[in-house]
């Protein structure tokens, strides 16, 4: 079942929504603009808003439906299911394995594993990125917190999973931090 879980979750994870979304509206390959990335950050720099919104959702949708599969099958196979679930959107073998920073489907499975941490980790996401204005760094702080949180409420194998998940998201964010640490991260438009 473990297998099963994480192929069904690898799957899933890999649908890159992004650039399916920005190719059928038109507009290209996202990964010439902007930060080259597939995911609704940088569909947002498109202008195009309700894509990115979109984008967001779908992605977020994967991880969910990749948990939600597995609840029958115990914990464990919960984790298993949402790790791969990240780790079919960071390195999909459509995209040769380069894929996106992981963000959304990692909420999405947060948020399908242990709602009270999901929920967290997305007040957290909002509440940084409306005070900072940087999508990254409001990621970063998001996916740090969601393993405190997991423990505090008891979950230790949640907490494990979004350990994992928050170190693969921070290496995808390499080229983010060096931004932020040198000031040079775009911010983010958000509201209308
Ligand atoms: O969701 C990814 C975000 O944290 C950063 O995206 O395009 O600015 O690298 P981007």
């Amino acid at each position: 079942m473990i297998g099963l879980a994480a192929l069904i979750g690898y799957l899933l994870g890999s649908v890159p929504f992004g650039l399916i979304l920005t190719r059928a509206a038109g507009l290209g390959d996202v990964r010439k603009i902007g930060s080259g990335n597939i995911g609704a950050t940088n569909v947002l720099r498109t202008g195009r808003k309700g894509l990115a919104a979109l984008t967001l959702l779908l992605d977020a949708v994967k991880g969910v439906i990749a948990v939600l599969l597995m609840h029958n099958e115990g914990r464990w196979i919960v984790v298993i299911a949402g790790l791969f679930a990240v780790i079919g959107h960071l390195y999909p073998v459509w995209l040769r394995f380069k894929g996106g920073k992981g963000v959304a489907v990692g909420l999405g499975v947060l948020l399908a594993q242990a709602f009270p941490v999901g929920l967290i980790a997305c007040l957290v996401w909002l509440g940084m990125a409306f005070w900072r204005k940087y999508s990254s760094l409001a990621a970063l702080t998001a996916f740090a917190t969601a393993p405190l949180v997991a423990l505090l409420l008891g979950d230790w194998r949640v907490a494990i999973g979004a350990v994992v998940i928050a170190a693969l998201v921070f290496h995808k964010h390499r080229a983010n931090i060096e931004r932020l640490r040198a000031g040079t991260e775009p911010r983010i438009k958000l509201g209308a």
